[in-house]
Formats: structure tokens, C-alpha cells, sequence
């Protein structure tokens, strides 16, 4: 049993990151991470769910929904910014439970981002691919039906612009870090450009009409009274609705896919030059600066159209073409094409870092951990996963996908807040550049707004998000618990 809740201390972390073969290079600033946190934050979430979310769920109150998810994540932001600043150990949460919580809640935590990292790329790579089949419709050219993806098609669908694009970004990285810092900076300007201009160009035809009502009253969820209907209605007895109160925190519970990535930043506190000072930096910038632009471009959108006529695919482009300017509905189709890739880019990243830090404590085969010998990246999970999550990118289609990212995204934070509380106990001497305030109170809030979130999403999430979790119990009593460097050293 006690194998189970084995830790590997702070200080062993840091020093298996300094073994040459198995390190990464240290190039980061809290400014690259600001950028690359921008980077991966603003996405699918802003482009595409804001829309859908608005139609179908909380009407021009989405805003508040993106005010309810922004908060959600600003409380877990500060539990994870006084983890990265502790243990600077490429592996994001994976890491910081392995130094605080034992094998197997890191294991856990370990499995829980693949899922998350994987399908959230996956996810982005189809709704980019979505974007560029509209651009080069507006040029005459279209996509046959059976390349544009499951979503697309009548019968079988493969997503080829998707699975391109995630085999190109992993041949980027497995290149290097740099170029992909350098090209990830050029495309968030692009990015944070097209998105300004869906706030001022919008703003000269916001109609106050539009928001009566602010929050729509609830009505019944047209097919929601079986699994796809959010757990907590289901839970309490109530006939699942939209809409309403309730619809904000449904809502809220979807359009926190437009925050997720922040963590990631995380993940990259190996490369970072001074991880203490710039990693709270980073994660706390880049998330105060997604969240007011997300509540700006919602009240924006909801303001230019009637949530009943948003579009469900691409309405921040389509509000534009509503009101008779095509060119700006063009420019946003176009960046908002070019920033999906640094979302993917990113989301890629994350996910080969956490496999790479699980191999190099042998928890997943040790194969997987040696770096390349001229590039220093970790090339091996690299091209190995790039490969998978590109196949998957092509067949699956996107909605499910997003609401299990997100119940496992969510799912990580608990464990974050828990593991603050935990290391302040066991490990009080450790040096924290960034101290969480009001411990243990904050964590606790923490932890209940983000089960309040998972309570809300559908209940079907939360069984296929059990099936996976159970997979990879299964996985670690069968291989890691074994391999592990910690089993080793405890047999030697
Ligand atoms: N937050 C990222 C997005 O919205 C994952 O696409």
C-alpha cells in the first residue's frame, strides 16, 4: 500500500533534470511565457464555442459565463503558479503531485493530461481546419466531403487539413524550441490584432436591442433528460434546461475550453531562465489578459446580432457578415486560421513534456526520455504522439471531445489546489518564490468551483472520463508501479 503513496521529492526532481542527456535547454522569459500562455489560451474557446454558447445555452449573459470560467481558472491559476515556482520540473501538475501527493495520485494526474493535451489538440486542429475550408470557400475552392472531417461528411469523413497540420507542427518541435517560440510570437500578434478588431470594428454596430433579455428565462433542453444533460440537474432531480441561471454555469462549464492552457504554461518551467520569479508572472498575465478580451468579444457579438441568429461555426467572422461587411468577416476567418496553430502548436507541446517527464521516472517505458542529441527536444514521444493525435484529429469529431478536455482539465486543478495544501504541510521548509494566499482557504474555494464546473457538464462526460481514468489505474498497477525509479531505488 505504501509503494502506492511514495513521493519523489523536490529536490530529486530538480536534479534528474540535470543530467545532460535528459535535459531540456533554458531559454525562457516570464515575457516568452506571457506570449506563449496567450498563445495557447485564445482559440477554439473565443472563435467558436462563444457562439454555440450563446445560441444554444446563455444568450448575451455568455459574457458572464466567460466571467465565471475566467474565475474558476484565476483561483487554480494561483495554486499552480506557487507549484511552478516550487518545483520547476518539466511535467506541470503531473510533477508537482508526484513531489506532494505520491506515485499514484502523479500517475493519475500524468494520464489525466494526456487525455487532456491529446484531445485538446485534436480539438483545435479540427476547428482550424473548419476555418481554412471556409477561406477557401471565399476563394472558390472547396474540400470534397470526404476530407473535411466526420462533422463534415454524410458517411466516413477524414479530417485531411487537420491531420496535416498536426504532423507539420510536430516536425516544428521536434526541431527545437526556439523556432517554435519565434514562430509562436509572430502568430499571437496576428492573433491579438484579429481579435481587436472584433472588439472596435464591432462596437460601432452593437444594437441595445440585442441584449434584451441579458439572460434569457430557462426552457427546456430539447433532448436533455438522458446522458447528455449536466450531471448536477440530473443529481437534484430537475428537468434539465438552458438558459436561465442555470445556463450560466452550463454555459460557463463549455466556454472554459477557452481558458484552458494556462496550465501549460506550467509545463514549460524546465526551459525556463528564472522559473521562481517569471513562471507566476507568466501564468497570472497571460490569464488576466485572455479573460478581458473574452468578456469583451462576447458582449461584442451578442451586442452586433440576436443570440438566436449567431452562427454556430465561425460567428465572429459571421456576425461581421450579418451586417453586410464581408472583408472584415474575411480578416477574421483568416486569423483566426492562422492563431489556431499556435493553440495546437502549444497543446502539443504540453502533452510531449508531460510523457517525456512520466518516461524519465519510469513510470512509461525509459525509451521515451532520451533527447535528441543536436535539437534537445524529447523527439521520440514527440513524433510518436504527433502521430496518433493527428490520426485522431482526422475522425473524431469535435463536441464530445471538448467537454471530456474539460472535465479533465478540471479535474487537474482539484488536484493542484489539493497538492498546495498538502506540500505547505509536509514540506514547510521548501523555498516558494510565489506564495498562494490565504492557504488552506483559497485551495478550498478552488477546488469547489472547479467540481461545481464538472458537476455541470453532461453526464456522459463523466462516464467516458471514468472509463479512461480506469484504463490507466489498470496501466499503472500493471507497469509503473514496477518500473518506476522510485521501485527501483526502493529494491536496490
Ligand atoms: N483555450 C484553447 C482554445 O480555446 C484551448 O482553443
Amino acid at each position: 500500500m505504501s509503494t502506492l503513496f511514495r513521493t519523489k521529492s523536490v529536490e530529486q526532481s530538480i536534479k534528474d533534470t540535470e543530467v545532460p542527456e535528459q535535459s531540456l535547454k533554458k531559454s525562457l522569459s516570464a515575457l516568452d511565457l506571457t506570449v506563449f500562455g496567450v498563445g495557447v489560451i485564445i482559440g477554439t474557446g473565443i472563435f467558436v464555442l462563444t457562439g454555440k454558447v450563446a445560441k444554444e445555452t446563455a444568450g448575451p449573459a455568455t459574457a458572464l459565463a466567460f466571467v465565471v470560467a475566467g474565475a474558476v481558472c484565476a483561483l487554480a491559476a494561483l495554486c499552480y503558479a506557487e507549484f511552478a515556482s516550487t518545483v520547476p520540473v518539466a511535467g506541470s501538475a503531473y510533477t508537482f503531485s508526484y513531489a506532494s501527493l505520491g506515485e499514484l495520485v502523479a500517475w493519475i494526474i500524468g494520464w489525466d493530461l494526456v487525455l487532456e493535451f491529446a484531445l485538446g489538440t485534436a480539438v483545435v486542429a479540427v476547428g482550424w481546419s473548419g476555418y481554412v475550408r471556409s477561406l477557401l470557400d471565399n476563394i472558390g475552392w472547396s474540400m470534397p466531403e470526404a476530407l473535411s472531417g466526420p462533422d463534415a461528411a454524410q458517411g466516413f469523413g477524414f479530417d485531411i487539413l487537420a491531420f496535416a497540420l498536426v504532423l507539420v507542427l510536430t516536425v516544428v518541435l521536434v526541431l527545437g524550441m526556439k523556432l517554435s517560440a519565434r514562430v509562436t510570437t509572430v502568430v499571437v500578434a496576428v492573433k491579438l490584432v484579429v481579435v481587436g478588431i472584433v472588439i472596435v470594428a464591432g462596437l460601432f454596430f452593437v444594437k441595445s436591442a440585442n441584449y434584451k433579455p441579458f439572460v434569457p428565462p430557462a426552457e427546456p433542453q430539447p433532448s436533455g433528460s438522458g446522458w447528455d444533460a449536466p450531471l448536477v440537474q440530473l443529481l437534484f432531480g430537475y428537468a434539465p434546461t438552458n438558459f436561465g441561471l442555470m445556463g450560466i454555469f452550463t454555459a460557463a462549464s463549455i466556454v472554459f475550453f477557452a481558458f484552458i492552457g494556462f496550465d501549460v504554461v506550467a509545463t514549460a518551467a524546465e526551459e525556463t531562465r528564472v522559473p521562481q520569479r517569471d513562471m507566476p508572472r507568466g501564468i497570472l498575465a497571460s490569464l488576466l489578459i485572455c479573460t478581458l478580451l473574452y468578456v469583451a468579444v462576447s458582449i461584442v457579438v451578442t451586442g452586433m446580432q440576436h443570440y438566436t441568429e449567431l452562427s454556430v461555426s465561425a460567428p465572429l467572422a459571421d456576425a461581421f457578415k450579418a451586417i453586410g461587411h464581408p472583408f472584415y468577416a474575411g480578416v477574421i476567418s483568416f486569423g483566426a486560421a492562422v492563431g489556431l496553430t499556435t493553440v495546437c502548436l502549444i497543446l502539443l507541446l504540453g502533452q510531449t513534456r508531460v510523457f517525456f517527464a512520466m518516461s524519465r521516472d519510469g513510470l512509461l517505458p525509459r525509451f521515451f526520455s532520451k533527447t535528441h542529441p543536436r535539437f534537445g527536444t524529447p523527439y521520440r514521444p514527440t513524433i510518436l504522439l504527433g502521430v496518433v493525435i493527428a490520426i485522431v484529429a482526422g475522425v473524431t469529431s469535435i463536441n464530445e471531445l471538448a467537454t471530456l478536455v474539460n472535465i479533465g482539465t478540471l479535474f487537474a486543478f482539484v488536484v493542484v489546489a489539493l497538492g498546495v495544501i498538502v506540500l505547505r504541510r509536509i514540506r514547510p521548509d521548501l523555498h516558494r518564490a510565489f506564495r498562494t494566499p490565504w492557504v488552506p482557504l483559497l485551495p478550498i474555494v478552488s477546488v469547489a468551483a472547479s467540481v461545481w464546473l464538472m458537476l455541470n457538464l453532461p453526464a456522459e462526460t463523466w462516464l467516458r472520463f471514468g472509463v479512461w481514468m480506469v484504463i490507466g489505474v489498470v496501466i499503472y498497477l500493471a507497469y509503473g508501479r514496477r518500473n518506476s525509479g522510485l521501485a527501483k531505488a526502493e529494491r536496490r
